[in-house]
């Protein structure tokens, strides 16, 4: 995979490590995988792909490990040697400053931990899970760990009132045509933002559930399709499907849910072109698939497909109002009762 400079550049940013650094789930849920799991790291070798300002680098330096490679192509990698050295950490910390894919394999020791924060918006945005995949073939021993170990992506139907209710009253004049365009040019780019969970108008599904440590590459390369059939919990606007990710590591996760602290990846919404006003126990479904852009292989295109809910196979049970599902459900009940 050809990696454009571009990408690297924006990493020389120090805002965007600011922002990151603030992040305080994401913070708290690296330095507790960490430090949570001494016994994992001592005097283990560990490898931080995409080291950034070097933090959780220096995290598992603290926590015991006896060696760690600090892995980061963009120009950053000359302040982490600084923020090592200030932190008298350079007896421990060997910072590589490379991009993973160029690092040959028998110049560095095989390590007993990959950790990396790789995670783009919807998780696969940046497309860096690849270069995780490729350290983990390369460079972990046959029973090394990687934090984070699995990654969900969930779904849910929403509504968006920040998007497109605006328009329906503007000082009393009403623009709603303008928010119907504005909803034809949001259903082709999803929208990251932050969505208040009562606007989440049905339990959430999995739409990915990805083994970091055995997922390929080309099964990375389209993600979801599968028919996802939602009950919805309550009345309201169905205005489009809101996606979110967790990370877990051993004895903690990341999880960057609505109903969770905000972080800085929010939630992704994609919009639907029109807006459906549904009620409690209505079925909606859909098939959304991410696929890796050809071009650019950094970038995903998400597409949303909107399915008959009739035409759709529900889960047993199914919380909707079909009749079918009115049956099942009955059929469950009398059958338990037995
Ligand atoms: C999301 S930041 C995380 C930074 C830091 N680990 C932290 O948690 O604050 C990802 C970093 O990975 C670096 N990176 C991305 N792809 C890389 C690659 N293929 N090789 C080396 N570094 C890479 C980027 O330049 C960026 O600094
Ligand atoms: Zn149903």
């Amino acid at each position: 995979m050809e990696i454009s400079e571009d990408y690297f550049d924006s990493y020389e940013e120090i805002d965007v490590h600011r922002l990151m650094l603030n992040d305080v789930p994401r913070m708290e849920a690296y330095k507790n995988a960490i430090f949570n799991n001494k016994h994992l790291f001592e005097n283990k070798i560990v490898m931080d792909v995409g080291a950034g300002t070097g933090i959780l680098s220096i995290f598992c330096a603290k926590n015991g490990a006896k060696k760690v490679y600090s892995v980061e192509a963009s120009g950053l990698s000359k302040m982490i040697t600084k923020v090592i050295a200030e932190n008298e950490l350079t007896d421990k910390i060997q910072v590589i400053e490379n991009k993973l894919e160029n690092i040959e394999v028998d110049s560095i020791e095989p390590v007993d931990i990959i950790i990396s924060e790789w995670m783009g918006f919807y998780l696969l945005h940046e497309g860096m899970l690849n270069t995780i995949l490729i350290a983990r073939d390369r460079f972990l021993k046959k029973d090394g760990q990687l934090f984070p170990s699995v990654a969900t992506i969930h779904a849910a139907p929403c509504q968006v009132p920040e998007l497109f209710d605006f328009w329906d009253n503007v000082y009393d004049v009403k623009m709603t045509c303008v928010g119907e365009g504005l909803r034809q040019g949001k259903s082709s780019k999803p929208e990251v933002m932050l969505v208040d969970k009562n606007n989440l108008l049905g339990d959430s599904k999995v739409l990915a559930w990805i083994d970091i440590a055995t997922i390929t590459a080309d099964e990375i390369d389209v993600v979801g399709g599968q028919e996802l059939v939602f009950s919805c919990n309550k009345n309201g606007k169905y205005q489009g499907i809101c996606l979110w990710f967790d990370v877990e590591f051993p004895g903690c996760e990341l999880s960057t849910s609505p109903f969770n602290k905000p972080t800085h990846w929010k939630q992704t919404v994609i919009a639907l072109p029109q807006s459906h006003d549904v009620e409690a126990n209505e079925p909606v479904a859909v098939k959304i698939t991410m696929k890796k852009d050809q071009l650019k292989p950094r970038w995903y295109n998400l597409e949303l497909e909107v399915i008959d809910p009739d035409d759709a196979e529900h889960d047993i049970p199914c919380n909707c109002y079909m009749t079918k599902c009115i049956v099942s459900r009955e059929f469950i009940k009398q059958h338990d009762n037995c």
